[in-house]
């Protein structure tokens, strides 16, 4: 897969993961779907700014868009490189139109936007995302972020879960279990020339990683996930084919996997103060960009961005 085809994979495995209960309250990012100060954020911006057309870039599941309240704003525009979270956002969200495309490359017409907003959002799009909503909006119209900022909460806690991803995949224990699994059973049934000895290699091998595991249970709800579910499948083996049991694991480590590859490009998009400057420099011009630190509780979580975009 190219780099663009991964990033759309990892969120839209995400999304979809939302809507498979167990797996998406294991997965689940950070809240900021439901948090109360980012809500009353919108809440005010959308107040202060009345618009008549609005593109929130990267919308995810719409969790902006649902706080334009203005009945005058005649088009709300969710654009997000995922399928799978138009598809909540445009459930979601009553009039939301839907488009599936990068933020760096939107199909909407040039100067048509009043209100360009994200969250958490087209910072994953690369520093070409500036020139792209300098391009969509009016003269006049305004850019309102909520970013991702280097060393914030968020990004300091992304970085704690990538650590333990990076645990989780370095012991192997998917491998590890798979193999020592299907020569248990076939042992069991039968199906194999080995001894019982034979076995005893995979097993203390299998122990290692899970010894890896259960170190990082306690933090970690991934490990204890994947942990109690091998030990389920193991203890009631001789209800299931091993097919079925490698199925499941496989899906988990596609789903470590993805989940890395979201903590990574968190990481990798959270904004330097220049960086963020530099960006809004692009859309306007000095006295008409601003930025400050937004609070979630008493935690810096991201960057505020406003910029007003110049005359053409
Ligand atoms: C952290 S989520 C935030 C979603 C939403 N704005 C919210 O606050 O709930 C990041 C979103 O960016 C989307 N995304 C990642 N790379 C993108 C890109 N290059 N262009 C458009 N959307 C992208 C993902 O699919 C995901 O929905």
């Amino acid at each position: 897969m190219d780099s663009i085809e991964q990033k759309n994979h990892d969120w839209s495995n995400y999304w979809n993961g939302r809507t498979a209960s167990e797996t998406g309250e294991v997965f689940g990012l950070i809240e900021v779907e439901t948090n109360d100060d980012l809500a009353s954020f919108w809440r005010s911006v959308f107040e202060d700014y009345p618009a008549n057309k609005v593109i929130d870039l990267a919308c995810g599941a719409g969790s902006v868009l649902q706080h334009v309240g203005d009945p005058n704003t005649k088009e709300l525009i969710g654009v997000d490189i995922s399928q799978a979270a138009i598809d909540i956002a445009v459930a979601n969200v009553s009039g939301l139109r839907g488009i599936v495309a990068s933020a760096t490359n939107v199909p909407l017409a040039s100067q048509s936007a009043d209100l360009v907003v994200s969250q958490f959002g087209f910072e994953y799009a690369g520093k070409d995302c500036a020139s792209e909503i300098a391009r969509l909006l009016k003269p006049g119209g305004m850019f309102i972020a909520v970013a991702h900022m280097k060393n914030s909460a968020i990004e300091q806690e992304c970085k704690s879960r990538l650590a333990g991803l990076v645990k989780i995949e370095d012991s192997k224990f998917v491998e590890r279990a798979k193999v020592m699994i299907a020569q248990i059973i076939a042992f069991e049934r039968g199906q194999s020339n080995q001894s019982r000895e034979d076995l005893t290699p995979l097993i203390d091998d299998f122990s290692e990683a899970q010894t890896t595991l259960v170190s990082l249970a306690e933090t970690n709800r991934i490990a204890t996930h994947l942990y109690t579910g091998t030990k389920q499948l193991f203890e009631r083996r001789s209800s299931y084919e091993y097919k079925d049991i490698e199925g499941w694991l496989d899906g988990m480590q596609l789903e470590v996997s993805a989940y890395r590859g979201r903590m990574e490009s968190m990481i990798n998009a959270a904004l330097t103060e220049s960086e963020a400057l530099e960006l809004l420099n692009t859309i306007g011009v000095d006295e008409d960009c601003h930025m400050a630190p937004f609070k979630m509780d008493s935690d810096i979580v991201g960057w505020i961005l406003k910029a007003k975009r110049g005359a053409v």
